[in-house]
């Protein structure tokens, strides 16, 4: 392991707002913190909101400042990257921002049921062709149900096609309430066609961009329009909206770069017994 990767490891051990649960500990028993982040971590009972697969933390970071009000706990298993978001929050004496150090797939041994009030998938491995690891799937959609409150808000953002077509679908199957859903968030094209070309297999000849199609992070007038108009605005309010466009993760900012569409969906996951998996194309994308 290098110098920098063990320099980093051995600084999250001193920060507070970093939990690293040893496998042990989360593996088929309940970790101390479940059920008490609120009383424990953040002193308060504020609604919690987790971002899955985090990386760096920027985004949760980010969220955490523009609303005090709510407590912000970014989880991935990547120690080094955690190291950056945890190193900010705590120099910058963040009250409302937490990190955990886990694989997802322990999630239930570290939040009770109705712990949870908005979950947010950022840029996840869309997992092709491997459904059990999809952050999607009918296999964590439970897991996350038995700590997301009644009505509780799922957001997805990607850069996968495949990944957002898949949810799409296996909300539509579970008959899942759908708030929002863009293929393209920062789409500028005016004439309202949609960019879909770019991810299909047939069609690789395509350049974002050549039909004034996604570019540099602004908010687009047609994407934008169409978010404020959607039930997510009457649920979160147009500041949410704006946030979409405003706050964006470390791979967001790459992607944008490139030219690459940005996927945006919102969902809850009310849903009596077993999630099926959905019947649709997976071959129609690339990635
Ligand atoms: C493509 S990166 C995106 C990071 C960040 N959300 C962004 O957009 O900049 C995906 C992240 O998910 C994390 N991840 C993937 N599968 C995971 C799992 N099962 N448990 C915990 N973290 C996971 C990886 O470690 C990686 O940091």
């Amino acid at each position: 392991m290098g110098k920098d990767k063990l320099r980093k490891f051995r600084e999250n051990e001193t920060f507070s707002c970093l939990i690293q649960p040893r496998t042990e500990e989360v593996f088929g028993k309940d970790h101390p913190l479940k059920g008490h982040w609120g009383e424990k971590m953040f002193g308060n009972d504020r609604p919690i909101v987790v971002e899955l697969g985090c990386g760096k933390g920027e985004y949760t970071v980010d969220l955490a400042l523009r609303n005090p009000g709510c407590n912000y706990i970014g989880v991935d298993i990547k120690g080094a990257r955690l190291w950056k978001g945890a190193k900010y929050a705590t120099e910058n004496s963040l009250p409302n921002v937490a990190f955990l150090r886990t694989r997802i797939e322990f999630i239930e041994s570290l939040f009770a049921p109705e712990e949870i009030s908005e979950i947010w998938i950022t840029f996840a491995d869309p997992q092709i062709g491997r459904e059990k690891k999809r952050l999607t799937s009918p296999l964590f959609l439970s897991r996350y149900r038995n700590f997301l409150k009644r009505g509780g808000i799922v957001h997805l953002k990607t850069d996968s096609r495949y990944l957002h077509e898949y949810t799409r679908a296996i909300a539509e199957q579970n008959g899942l309430e759908i708030l929002a859903c863009t293929s393209d968030l920062y789409r500028r094209d005016s004439k309202g066609t949609v960019t879909e070309s770019f991810f299909e297999k047939k069609d690789r000849d395509f350049r974002p961009g050549e039909d004034g199609g996604s570019a540099s992070g602004e908010a687009s007038s047609e994407s934008y329009r169409q978010l404020l108009a959607s039930p997510l605005a009457s649920v979160c309010g147009r500041d949410a909206i704006d946030a979409l466009f405003q706050v964006q993760t470390f791979y967001e900012t790459q992607y944008l770069d490139q030219g690459i569409p940005i996927t945006y969906m919102a969902f809850r996951i009310d849903h009596e017994g077993p999630y099926v998996s959905p019947e649709w194309d997976p071959d129609r994308w690339e990635r």
